[in-house]
């Protein structure tokens, strides 16, 4: 879908939402509105709403219109130029429904801009649930100061090929990790008085022919994946809303999926919100209510018809549709606009301090950057070094990724015109330019070639005593690469700056995992992944060394894609970015060929050696792991370790638990982490509680989760092949009902230092 700016309709529709925000603050002259007691539950206050509401007030809540002009929609005089807008109902004091994307910021309308966090993989590295709610907070407040407070954010798709368009809009290839930090973020959203859209569900794990392609997965490999990730999330964040997605599963479209919606996400996970359907996601009316979709998203743009309109009216008339079905629906959206103070807490316009923010989405970069190689301590740079700053538009700022999700800066895009400037760009650049941040840092001559003209490029790196070369891969909703090389001439820049200057690091602005032919050519490597608002800074403060990188891979690195379990996507790439789209897309994608073996399991299990594996990340300094000793402690799985900095200089360190369950064919699991800063010379004595989902496998035909008797294997990694200390334990046989699963620790990590 396509999104675009109207800023006089986006002034207009702010104004009214403000005047509504009064005449609510006066209803007391009005009849009584009991569901305004705040002593009540969600619950109980959604319920009087609904029965206060006439038919077609229900019939306008689970209908919401597309808030913007694109696809030839007429934007309503309320709307504020973005995803989504519901009129407000002043009679039974209900505000407007206004909806933002996305999980990396406010993302429209772009000419007022926002501020970006850098990708859901930069937060993810860092391994760090606060930060990630930090993070959630920063945008959720935005968001509420721009007058929104529905925020279609949360992406928690499993990163299962690291050419899927969308990858830096998710948290990795781990259940656990992405259940933890997108859970975290959703509830730092909602903190803010803004409901989350948890998305997209499920298994919208590709981009190319998102519409119509049908993941097949078989149930256990399901439950212990992709759904295992928005389980966790769910139950960590409590997202008022969860986004269906375009793609079927198992043949069936996800958002008139019973399984998906209304067994497992309603009944099984007992979720209390409401289901909202992606932008054009909806293919039927009574099917779609039946399995457990509560609202239509922009049907009069996007879908064939507004189902949840006409047809839906005639299919409760009939009787196909109860009405307890459509009561439940506006029930479900009531109870969770209640239980995020979204109606308490009314949103409305305010300044906002774009600077601070600036240094919140500036910390997660310094937090998620992942140090992949440093020859000879090349890193971190010195002052008194010249620099050869080379490509990337590292002059002007820092790539994002395009799609509904990106945000553009305040200030206006960097770089403006590059293509695609059409959906699914423009292709934005925040304005952070790493270049003027290491003129700050450096006494020696620092100059810049743009790497264009690959000779002039070397010539300026072999006056240098560092070359520091920006590649970029721009990426987007709506498609995936077909391969995983950097586009352009830049494979051949990196070699020629490594020929001319020994000392050359490169810096990665991307997606994700890419082939890098010249790794053993350069001295060091930084994935910087799309940096953010502050990018340009905390790139200059990392190479500097004013920050240890403390980013651990969130997703393994092949070494090209012969490795992956799908070495081709039929048709993938986009033509108007020289990606020529080969061959036809598949309309069945089988991700039963990895199943629940998701990244770092699939290697494991195939036994192969990625580029870089699941976990890692070099530091300016390094930690040893001693004194390991598992054991049970009230039934469940405890760790305990010496974490010590034995470096010279102070550094964060992620000890990672790993857990191989009896009879898994040795594929091991991450069951938990902790995230320590450490001076040098410094110990810490730490505790991880193994989380107990990860510890149990799901059995289909019984429906539950069943934990093995036997021998658990546990080891402490530097990353998921790399171990410092490793036992057992031995646990009997135990099961839970899929609807009553084993809940998580509520503190996975305890430390002490000495
Ligand atoms: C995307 C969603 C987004 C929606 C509204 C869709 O194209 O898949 O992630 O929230 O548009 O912009």
């Amino acid at each position: 879908m396509t999104l675009r700016k109207t800023p006089v309709a986006a002034f207009i529709g702010m104004a009214l939402l403000t005047c509504f925000g009064a005449s609510a603050a006066s209803s007391a002259s009005k009849p009584a509105r009991p569901w305004l007691n705040t002593h009540l539950s969600p619950d109980q206050r959604a319920s009087l709403v609904v029965k206060a509401m006439t038919q077609d007030e229900k019939f306008q809540l689970i209908d919401v219109q597309f808030g913007d002009t694109e696809n030839g929609h007429v934007m309503s005089p309320g709307a504020l130029a973005s995803a989504g807008y519901d009129p407000a109902i002043k009679r039974l004091g209900l505000p407007a429904l206004q909806e933002s994307d996305a999980g990396l910021g406010v993302a429209k309308p772009h000419k007022l801009g926002a501020t970006a966090l850098p990708s859901g993989l930069a937060t993810a590295a860092s391994f760090d649930p606060a930060l990630a709610y930090a993070g959630g907070a920063m945008i959720g407040s935005e968001a509420h100061h721009r007058g929104f407070n529905v925020m279609l954010a949360g992406g928690a798709d499993l990163v299962r090929d690291p050419r899927n368009g969308r990858n830096f809009e998710y948290a990795g290839e781990d259940p656990l990790l992405t259940g933890l930090i997108v859970g975290h973020a959703i509830a730092g959203i909602q903190s803010q008085h803004v409901v989350s859209t948890i998305k997209h569900y499920a298994f919208n794990d590709l981009e190319t022919a998102r519409t119509t392609f049908s993941a097949d997965i078989n149930p256990t490999a399901a439950r212990e994946s992709d759904l295992l990730a928005f389980e966790i999330a769910i139950e960590t964040g409590h997202p008022g809303s969860v986004m269906c997605s375009y793609n079927r599963v198992n043949s069936v479209y996800a958002c008139e999926n019973d399984w998906l919606l209304d067994k497992v996400l309603k009944r099984d996970w007992h979720y209390p919100g409401y289901v909202m359907s992606d932008w054009g996601a909806v293919h039927s009316a009574a099917k779609s209510a039946l399995a457990g979709l509560d609202q239509e998203s922009a049907g009069e743009t996007f879908d064939k018809e507004v189902y949840f309109g006409k047809p839906l009216r005639a299919a409760v008339a009939s009787g196909e549709v109860p009405q307890s079905r459509i009561d439940d629906m506006a029930h479900r959206i009531l109870r969770s606009l209640f239980a995020s103070g979204v109606i308490d807490h009314p949103a409305e316009q305010a300044p906002i301090d774009f600077a601070a923010d600036r240094k919140v989405a500036q910390h997660v970069e310094e937090a998620g950057a992942v140090l992949l190689r440093n020859q000879n301590a090349l890193l971190p740079l010195s002052g008194a070094q010249s620099v050869a700053v080379i490509g990337g538009h590292a002059d002007k700022g820092v790539l994002t990724g395009g799609g509904s999700s990106a945000v553009q800066s305040p200030e206006g895009n960097a770089v403006p015109g590059l293509a695609p400037t059409a959906w699914p760009g423009p292709r934005i650049y925040q304005p952070s330019a790493p270049l003027t941040a290491i003129r700050q840092r450096a006494h020696g001559k620092v100059s810049y070639a743009s790497g264009e003209d690959i000779a002039a490029a070397a010539k300026l790196a072999a006056q240098a005593k560092v070359a520091v070369v920006f590649v970029e891969q721009w990426s987007a909703e709506s498609f995936d690469s077909p391969h995983m090389t950097l586009p352009g001439n830049q494979d051949a820049l990196v070699a020629a700056v490594a020929k001319a200057n020994p000392h050359t690091i490169v810096v990665l602005e991307n997606n994700g995992p890419v082939a890098m032919p010249w790794l053993d050519q350069v001295g060091a490597v930084l994935e910087a992944w799309y940096p953010g608002a502050g990018g340009g800074e905390a790139i200059a403060r990392l190479l500097y060394g004013e920050v240890d990188p403390a980013g651990r891979l969130p997703v393994s690195w092949p070494r090209d894609e012969a490795q992956l379990p799908r070495p081709q996507i039929p048709g993938a790439g986009l033509a108007s970015i020289g990606l020529i789209p080969q061959g036809q897309p598949a309309e069945h994608v089988d991700y039963n060929i990895e199943g629940a073996n998701v990244g770092y399991r699939w290697y494991q299990h195939k036994g192969i050696q990625p580029l870089f594996p699941f976990g890692y990340g070099l530091g300016y300094t390094h930690f040893a792991y001693s004194d390991f000793k598992p054991r049970i402690e009230h039934g469940r799985v405890v760790a305990s370790f010496t974490v010590t900095n034995r470096g010279k200089r102070a550094g964060v360190d992620v000890p990672q638990l790993y857990a191989t369950l009896p009879g898994s064919g040795e594929v091991r699991r991450l069951a938990g982490w902790c995230r320590v800063s450490l001076k040098p010379g410094q110990s810490a004595h730490l505790e991880v509680t193994a989380d107990p989902r990860l510890l149990v496998n799901f059995d289909a035909s019984g429906q539950q989760w069943q934990r093995p008797a036997g021998s658990y294997q546990l080891q402490l990694g530097h990353s998921a092949t790399s171990f410092q200390g490793q036992g057992s334990v031995t646990l009997p046989k135990a099961s839970w009902p899929a609807d009553a699963p084993p809940k998580g620790a509520s503190q996975s990590c305890l430390a002490s230092r000495s």
